[in-house]
């Protein structure tokens, strides 16, 4: 199969006009998504569905599903285990007012495998990183947050910058926004204010700012800095887990305080997740009190946890080094092809300075299905001739949008 015949676009039987289903999402829903971060002009095709590394459009195009759903889908669609884990959680029900098995076997799997003693699950990143901010906030006592430019990290208060409308003047009192990976910014603000700073959250390949992986010097100095001055070390693993068993801190030889966690360990089911040590956690006990408030009624939700637990248990370490020697071989092929590209092992992110949305667009169309910064990730369904495909798609399409 060459790279462009892999995008087909058979109408799918029984699938409703693309251009009437588009006007109907835009008349109910604002921008006719419920995800502002999918937008590529003039508006993204809609999934029907997915079967190992493909997905299908409504519009009937199959394509090479390097999105999967924003880094999360790491067996990509339908994957066995996770399939059947789901039924069988499914059939004792969809979810309770009470605690489950599930939640514990997830969180005892998540704690064997990276060490952090404690956790607690939440529906999305979003919610990790907010409750890992405001947990930073309560044992330390203090309101600073620190954090850098370009780093994603969900749509909170704290993490939104304060130039989007909605945000208050005084959520960006206590919020400090640094040059990214900026080691002088840092030691200003420690030197000038390092007894208020109740935490700097820090992504260690943030895909946003360029999915460059983080200076180890800089990472070694956030957490001497933090240490020394009282305050607590954040680092948000949303994406980066899928890189290593236990994800990508201990790589650079540092311990966080928090850590949080979401994507694949929901095995493509809603996840969030915060953990960390007893002491700091505890500050969710409500048997130790004062009580930092999280709820959420399908927070830790057993399909969540039966789906999670069955995609992790699948990612051992030859899983995750496969697919990350994988995922450099094609990073090294594109860069081979003078596509310019920036990440590490399954994660990637084409860098070249074209319009990004002429670029998803010529992706696409050649049968890629990105990210809508061209962030590019693997899943283990992916084959070699996959990959073959894709390589030859990539540079087709870039090649294309630079002419
Ligand atoms: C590093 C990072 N943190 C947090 C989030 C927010 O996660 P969610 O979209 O599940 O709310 C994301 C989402 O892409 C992310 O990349």
């Amino acid at each position: 199969m060459s790279a462009t015949s892999s995008h087909s676009s058979d109408k799918v039987a029984g699938a409703p006009d693309i251009d009437d289903l588009a006007a109907r999402a835009r008349a109910v829903i604002p921008s006719g998504t419920s995800r502002s971060t999918l937008y590529v002009p003039p508006a993204v095709p809609m999934a029907r569905s997915g079967r190992s590394a493909w997905l299908t459009d409504e519009s009937g195009s199959r394509v090479l599903d390097f999105n999967n759903n924003y880094t999360s889908l790491i067996h990509g669609h339908h994957f066995e285990p996770i399939q059947r884990a789901i039924a069988e959680a499914l059939d004792e029900g969809t979810s309770f007012g009470l605690p489950t098995r599930r939640e514990v076997a997830l969180a005892e799997h998540l704690r064997d495998r990276t060490g952090h003693e404690q956790w607690r699950f939440s529906n999305s990143g979003t919610e990790a990183v907010m409750q890992a901010i405001r947990c930073a906030r309560a044992v330390t006592g203090r309101d600073l947050i620190v954090r850098f430019e370009g780093s994603y990290h969900g749509t909170s208060d704290p993490v939104t910058d304060s130039d989007r409308p909605g945000i208050t003047c005084a959520e960006h009192e206590t919020v400090m926004v640094l040059p990214q990976g900026s080691l002088a910014a840092l030691q200003t603000v420690f030197g000038d204010r390092g007894d208020d700073v109740a935490a700097v959250l820090i992504d260690l390949m943030p895909n946003r700012a360029g999915l460059e992986p983080a200076d180890p010097e800089f990472i070694n100095a956030v957490r001497q800095l933090t240490t020394r001055h009282g305050s607590l070390m954040i680092v948000d693993e949303v994406i980066t887990f899928r890189l290593a068993l236990n994800g990508l801190g201990p790589s650079y030889g540092i311990a966080p305080d928090l850590a949080t966690f979401g994507k694949v360990i929901g095995g493509g089911l809603p996840v969030g997740a915060l953990a960390g040590r007893t002491d700091i956690m505890s500050a969710f006990d409500a048997k130790t009190g004062p009580l930092v408030a999280w709820g959420g009624t399908f927070s830790a939700n057993p399909l969540t946890m039966a789906a999670g637990l069955a995609a992790v248990q699948a990612y051992d370490q030859p899983a995750i080094d496969d697919l990350n020697s994988r995922g450099n071989q094609l990073r090294h092929c594109l860069s081979d092809a003078g596509v310019k590209v920036n990440g590490r092992g399954s994660l990637m992110r084409i860098m070249e300075k074209v319009d990004v949305s002429d670029l998803w667009w010529a992706l696409y169309r050649r049968g890629v299905f990105a990210g809508t910064n061209a962030l590019l990730s693997l899943s283990t369904a992916m084959t070699h001739e996959d990959l073959n495909l894709a390589a030859d798609a990539i540079v087709d399409a870039v090649q294309a949008v630079r002419s």
